[in-house]
């Protein structure tokens, strides 16, 4: 790696006079200031003076980058010759920066970033920063273009693959009712209506009592017995949380974003208010006069929320492993495509739980949870069902790819056959619930800290939406050819509502 800067400062007097002396200390600092470690060193190659300007090339292939450098240079100058020569540094230009690194492999593509023009040359890479100001450069952002760069490149190498996916087990075929689509027939029988907008559902009683049920079993044959505790969070997630999980730049494209009125004064929407009631239509142009900038979106997960309540907090080893759950908040994904049934929506819900503790305690936790979990899809749904290993969901939401985690710590799927979709081999089977281990990944993010345990968390998702529709498309729609354990719960469905 080779940085290059061009600075130009402008300082308060003209330096004609001061040209030997300013050069035999620029000189020094090369041996002094700016080679205090070996591994931290950076060179001033060239220095010229012209009236009240210094131009200076630093270059640097350490980790004391030339940015970093010529704050300090200039700060060396500032009091080598402020008190005794009465100058003062007015104002540092950068008018160009190049930065040549080498890339792991050669791009298949041109790649751009912001800030910057990329040229790439086989596996060399080079930044060019043309008029960078001073505030520019103190923000850091130099390391994470470059960084930035490298993962654009890889991921080039990932597009269009298939995702990462190894198979951990798989129950055997079980006994299957029917072929259809469990969302189409329940919009025949009135059961379920879509909308009002793109990807939502109305669920009528006969399709709320399902989902309800389905609600009940997570909670008393999994979450209950190993003893999760229910929490309530917001659904509306200020982005500085989605800042901190890495949702924000995984997933900007899907998320729902939540505005708030700028001002809650009536008299501001007067305008607003006269018009909707003249034309009875929503001006939305006016409306987005009286909107604030989106500041957050509503829940994409439910753990992101629940990590922040923890947030900078030292849990008590006694209260570890921490075991909690939400079911609250419902999440909203703006998903791609048509129209999709109950098992891929914009809006779901879902319980979540969350769990904290030492590596040791989650790992006996999954166990426990895949045991609990099992009971369920084999003795009461008596599904079709297998596990796999998948790209751990916080590497994937956070845009991340070709990632596989590891045993201990990734994200495992639950599949489903959906018999409507085709044939068990070539059709795609639904995820219909997820169970990972993140180890001290949000941990850090959020500064969660134990008495003295090293922490490591996870959580699991329950998709009320996904268990629904994993269970009818083999079960069917009448109870009378459910499984046993399941009618224990759920026997006879609302006689719901007739219409003419
Ligand atoms: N947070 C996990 C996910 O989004 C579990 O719900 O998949
Ligand atoms: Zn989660």
């Amino acid at each position: 790696m080779r940085f290059e800067l061009h600075a130009v400062l402008t300082l308060s007097a003209d330096l004609t006079g001061l040209s030997k002396e300013l050069g035999a200390f620029l000189e020094s600092l090369n041996t002094t200031l700016l080679a205090k470690e070996p591994s931290r060193t950076a060179a001033i190659t060239k220095w010229t003076t012209h009236e009240k300007t210094l131009t200076l090339t630093i270059t640097s292939e350490t980790s004391l980058r030339p940015h970093n450098a010529l704050l300090q240079v200039k700060n060396a100058l500032g009091a080598q010759f402020g008190k005794s020569h009465h100058l003062g540094i007015r104002s540092i230009a950068v008018p160009k920066y190049t930065i040549t690194f080498e890339l792991d492999r050669p791009p298949q593509k041109p790649v751009t970033i912001p800030f910057a023009s990329v040229a790439i040359d086989g596996k060399t890479a080079v930044l060019t920063i043309t008029d960078a100001t001073e505030e520019f450069l103190q923000r850091n952002y130099i390391d994470r273009m470059i960084t930035l760069v490298k993962e654009k490149v890889e991921n080039q190498y990932y597009e269009g693959k298939a995702e990462f996916w190894k198979l951990i087990w798989a129950s055997p075929e079980k006994h299957l009712v029917w072929t259809k689509d469990p969302t189409e027939e329940m919009e025949k029988l009135g059961w379920l209506k879509q909308g009002p907008t793109k990807g939502k559902w109305f669920y009528r009683p006969q399709a709320a009592a399902i989902l309800k049920t389905m609600e009940y079993i997570a909670i008393h044959e999994v979450l209950q017995p190993l003893g999760f505790q229910e929490v309530i969070e917001s659904h509306i997630k200020p982005f500085d949380i989605w800042l901190k999980t890495g949702h924000m730049e995984g997933m900007p494209y899907e998320f729902y974003y939540v505005v708030e009125p700028k001002t809650r004064d009536a008299k501001d929407w007067e305008r607003f208010i006269d018009l909707t009631k003249i034309t009875k239509e929503v001006d939305v142009a006016e409306l987005q006069k009286n909107l604030s900038p989106p500041a957050a979106g509503i829940a994409y997960a439910q753990c992101p929320m629940i990590y922040w309540s923890f947030k900078g907090k030292t849990i008590s080893e006694s209260s570890l492993p921490v075991l909690v759950y939400d079911k609250t908040a419902i999440s909203a994904r703006y998903e791609s495509g048509g129209r999709h049934g109950i098992e891929r929506v914009d809006e779901f819900h879902r319980i979540e739980p969350v769990y904290i503790g030492t590596r040791d305690q989650l790992l006996d936790l999954r166990e426990k949870l895949l045991e609990r979990y099992t009971h369920v899809f084999d003795d009461i749904f008596e599904l079709e069902w297998r596990k796999a290993w998948v790209t751990p969901w916080y590497m994937q939401q956070a845009g991340k790819i070709g990632e596989s985690g590891t045993q201990e710590t990734g994200t495992m799927d639950f599949e489903a056959y959906m018999p409507y979709r085709g044939t068990r081999k070539d059709s795609e089977w639904l995820e219909f619930q997820n169970l990972s281990i993140l180890g001290d990944k949000y941990i850090t993010a959020f500064n969660i800290k134990a008495q003295k345990s090293e922490l490591w968390s996870g959580c699991s998702g329950i998709g009320l939406e996904r268990w629904t529709a994993a269970f009818l498309a083999q079960k069917g729609l009448d109870p009378d050819h459910w499984p046993k354990g399941f009618t224990r719960y759920l026997s006879k469905l609302p006689t719901g509502i007739e219409f003419l």
